[in-house]
């Protein structure tokens, strides 16, 4: 991290949200040729949420998401400085950020969406966190919300089996810097292998009598899952090591590692790299699937709320995904 620090920042708020439809791996199996031992043991998903309802979206997870974080430190959403939504299943391709800022009554809040996949949490806290680091805003609402459900091929067991719906909110608040609890980041990018995970944009055959245009839309998700595998695996424990070692830190100062919940074999095997406990991995995939953009605010409020987590523990938060990108903050707690 190198930057000019004013303000110090601090997640002083989570929430989040779940669909109430839940799909175990035995009613997956009702519909494409899969087993709960193989989903389970692949991937370490026993079921996940998705939301159903015709009239929902990720703008209703994330208000719900958003309006815990308010509640639980009874902050007016007039407070709030900025709305960042870290999501790839908006309601609307110019962004649903502004419609969670009116709903939730976040008046004073400028709202923008940001695009990153399974890091979008990550690169959005990060994003909030320069805001507050040059003292331009106070409160940032850093949304990770995602409803894969809409991308997904529900007839292709390869990725149908891994993604959930959900919705995880911080807030994070500038505090004095003698303070500052988001110690460090490292963020990165190789769109040389953006096609190993996408929803790509497919051209009709239309063409505009005129203007010979063609338009199209959005088709389903599409993966390459052993190298996405191997690409979290080979590139998340040198930057969580990157990131350490750049505040004097090493990979026994952690507390908590606390990954985007993808696989359980890749927290794993990322653990096991970083020779960190199993006993500090914080995990909730089994319930979830993989959330994308929600999974570690999720599992951070989850954790939170099982008291898991006490003041001054050392979390590595750490994402990737799509584009590919993958990055890591380092958090006192
Ligand atoms: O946010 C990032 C999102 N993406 C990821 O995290 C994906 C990372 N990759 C993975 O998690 C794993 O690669 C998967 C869980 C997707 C797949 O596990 P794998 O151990 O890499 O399996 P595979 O793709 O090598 O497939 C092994 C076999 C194949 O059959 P054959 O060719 O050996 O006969 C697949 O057709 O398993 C078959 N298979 C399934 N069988 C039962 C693939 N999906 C399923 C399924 N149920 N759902």
């Amino acid at each position: 991290m190198n930057c000019r620090m004013i303000q110090g920042a601090k997640i002083v708020s989570t929430g989040s949200a779940i669909p109430s439809v839940r799909v175990d791996n035995e009613k997956m199996s009702s519909f494409v040729d899969t087993s709960d031992e193989w989903i389970f043991t692949r991937t370490g998903i026993k079921e996940r949420r998705v939301l159903t309802d015709l009239d929902k979206s990720i703008i209703d997870l994330s208000i719900d998401a958003s309006f815990e974080a308010l509640k639980s430190i009874n902050m007016h959403p007039s407070e709030i400085d900025l709305v960042i939504l870290a999501t790839s299943s908006p309601n609307d391709l110019f962004g649903s950020a502004s419609k969670i800022q009116y709903e939730i009554g976040a008046i004073n809040a400028l709202a923008f969406d940001l695009t990153a996949a399974c890091s979008g949490f990550v690169i959005g806290l990060v994003t909030a966190a320069q805001f507050i680091f040059t003292g331009a805003y106070k409160n940032v609402l850093v949304i990770g919300s995602d409803v894969l459900s809409k991308w997904v091929d529900w007839s292709d067991r390869s990725t149908c089996i891994l993604f959930g719906d959900a919705a995880g909110a911080v807030i994070l608040q500038s505090c004095n810097s003698s303070s500052n609890s988001i110690l460090n980041f490292n963020l990165n990018t190789d769109g040389k292998y953006s096609n190993y995970l996408s929803i790509p944009y497919e051209e009709s055959f239309d063409t505009h009598p005129i203007l010979k245009l063609r338009q199209g839309c959005f088709k389903y998700i599409s993966m390459n899952g052993k190298e996405v595998y191997k690409f979290a695996v080979s590139k998340v424990p040198l930057s969580i090591i990157n990131s350490l070692t750049e505040i004097n830190m090493s990979t026994k100062d952690i507390d908590w590692l606390l990954l985007h919940q993808a696989n359980e074999r890749i927290i794993s095997a990322i653990a096991d790299k970083l020779s960190i406990s199993s006993d500090k991995i914080i995990s909730n995939l089994s319930k979830y699937g993989n959330t994308s953009a929600a999974s570690i605010p999720l599992a951070l409020n989850e954790a939170l709320k099982l008291k898991k987590i006490s003041r001054n523990d050392i979390i590595v938060v750490a994402g990737f995904g799509a584009g590919l990108t993958w990055g890591t903050i380092v958090i006192r707690w």
